[in-house]
């Protein structure tokens, strides 16, 4: 026998289906608290619009950002999507399940059947900034409150940390690699964000070829940061001495708790802006839509379309290229850049939109220097670029060639003296893995070699060689993730 609870649950149920058109299920978004509008749930189509629920909502999603043709959904719900192996786990193949299932999702965004009455108590904000709890090397100085994951192999790894998201309340997120939504506390403390404020992500290295990953992905933001592009802030975190360190990175779409004012974020990447489905590269439609489709051609356009300093922005996303080949960051596709809109909720207005900083850059140590190729062509390549090709590429998007130069020589120039700083000062929480090491002495032998390749000084540096396999897949030290 069904008790109360249940009772009530499934009329309430029963009642909403039959205010809906044919009686579908329903759901509810909400933006930062405020009704957006609502989606139907149809078992073959999935999620389609129902409407806005208000007229400044519809102003700001319908007439300024891209919504989609069959239905007007705005593209960044069409667009949420389960890409990361841990939704398959726990059963959220579809974009039904991945959005019932959660509560909480990028932006303060709030998807559910009851929202706005069941919106978390309130939005994210920051309740302090990275930068008060790093060293002089840029390692966290915080106290990890979570306990440690029991392995870093892929799966195990995945399987650990998936039941964290049995809880709705947890925030969902794209992006394949393993990551978790943390809390950093003003006096250092870092937990997992479950009901506390969604603040910054944690993504941990993984067993193998990729020990060194935490260490990759905090070298690159440095090395980004160098060039005095935006670049989100960051942070390597140490994990003891029997684990190599992670990698965490800060939240740019919230504003820190004493920020006065009522603003909010809108982060979009360039798949959501060009109205093209989130299609993974192995997708047989990916040539023509998904996070590799097009070029960067096609991306600085849309730039243009959106930004409110289209010069700077368009140099920025040339920079941000810049970055990727400079490091051999192989993955620089549409989801990894993204732009960000601020809006006045007071006086209902869109204030800016802008290239958002630089996230999610990787080297591909372990590959051949010259197999390194670009997700997303320009000026017709993804590979093997010459100094005349990136002169190419910057005339294309509306850079004139002598400050295509200028930007080139300072970029690669940056980059590889910061690199060759690191790789000789690691700090001491890295030093123990020697896939760490390993990791940074690449990433300087990759910066320097692009660098020189572009015609541009570095300092001296002996090259690392890639280990051959099976050499590269050695685990580094004896034990060192044996926990
Ligand atoms: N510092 C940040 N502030 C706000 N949003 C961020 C930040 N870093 C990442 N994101 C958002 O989270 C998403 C996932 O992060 P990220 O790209 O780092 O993960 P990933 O799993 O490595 O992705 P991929 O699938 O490209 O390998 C990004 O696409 C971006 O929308
Ligand atoms: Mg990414």
């Amino acid at each position: 026998m069904k008790n109360k609870e249940d009772h009530t649950m499934s009329s309430e149920k029963a009642f909403r289906k039959a205010a809906s058109p044919g009686g579908k299920d329903m759901v509810h978004v909400c933006w930062y608290g405020e009704a957006v509008g609502h989606a139907y749930i149809d078992e073959q189509e999935g999620l389609v619009w129902g409407g806005y629920d208000n007229d400044s909502m519809q102003s700001l999603f319908g007439a300024h950002l891209p919504c989609r043709e069959s239905d007007g959904m705005p593209w960044f719900l069409a667009n949420l999507w389960p890409d990361n192996d841990m939704f398959s786990i726990l059963g959220h193949k579809d974009q039904i399940s991945y959005i019932t299932g959660g509560l909480k999702f990028p932006a303060n965004i709030t998807i559910s059947r009851n929202a706005p009455w069941d919106h978390p108590v309130r939005n994210d904000y920051l309740l302090t900034s990275l930068e008060n709890h790093i060293d002089d090397h840029g390692v966290f100085t915080g106290r990890m409150m979570r306990k440690l994951p029991k392995s870093l192999e892929e799966n195990e790894l995945a399987h650990e940390l998936s039941s964290l998201w049995k809880n709705r309340h947890v925030p969902r997120y794209s992006g394949k690699e393993i990551k978790i939504p943390m809390t950093l506390h003003e006096e250092g403390e870092l937990q997992s964000a479950i009901t506390s404020p969604f603040t910054h992500f944690l993504k941990f290295p993984n067993a193998g070829l990729r020990e060194g990953w935490g260490v990759n992905e905090w070298m690159c933001m440095e090395l980004c940061a160098a060039t005095g592009l935006p670049t989100a802030k960051h942070a390597l975190v140490p994990l003891g001495d029997n684990l190599p360190p992670a990698y965490m990175t800060e939240r740019f779409d919230i504003d820190p708790l004493t920020h006065r004012g009522n603003k909010r974020y809108l982060i979009q990447d360039f798949c959501t802006l060009s109205g093209m489905r989130p299609l993974d590269q192995l997708h047989p439609d990916s040539n023509k839509e998904g996070k590799a489709a097009g070029s960067l051609e096609q991306v600085a356009k849309i730039v243009k379309q959106y930004s409110s300093s289209p010069q700077d922005d368009v140099e920025n996303l040339f920079k941000r290229t810049l970055v990727s080949i400079a490091v051999a960051d192989s993955d620089m596709h549409r989801k990894n850049i993204s732009m960000i809109f601020e809006y006045d909720a007071d006086r209902n207005e869109l204030l800016s939109g802008h290239l958002a900083p630089a996230y999610d850059i990787t080297s591909e140590i372990h590959q051949e220097e010259d197999r390194h190729g670009m997700v997303l062509p320009m000026a017709g390549k993804r590979k093997a670029f010459s100094r005349k090709s990136l002169i190419s590429f910057g005339r294309n998007i509306g850079i004139d060639p002598e400050r295509a130069e200028q930007i080139i020589d300072h970029t690669f120039e940056a980059i590889a003296v910061r690199a060759v700083d690191i790789a000789r000062n690691l700090p001491p929480e890295a030093r123990h893995s020697e896939m760490c090491v390993y990791t940074a002495q690449r990433i300087a032998t990759i910066a320097v070699e692009k660098a020189r390749h572009m015609g541009v000084a570095t300092p001296d540096w002996e090259p690392v060689s890639r280990r051959r396999e099976p050499d590269a897949r050695r685990p580094s030290l004896p034990g060192a993730l044996g926990v």
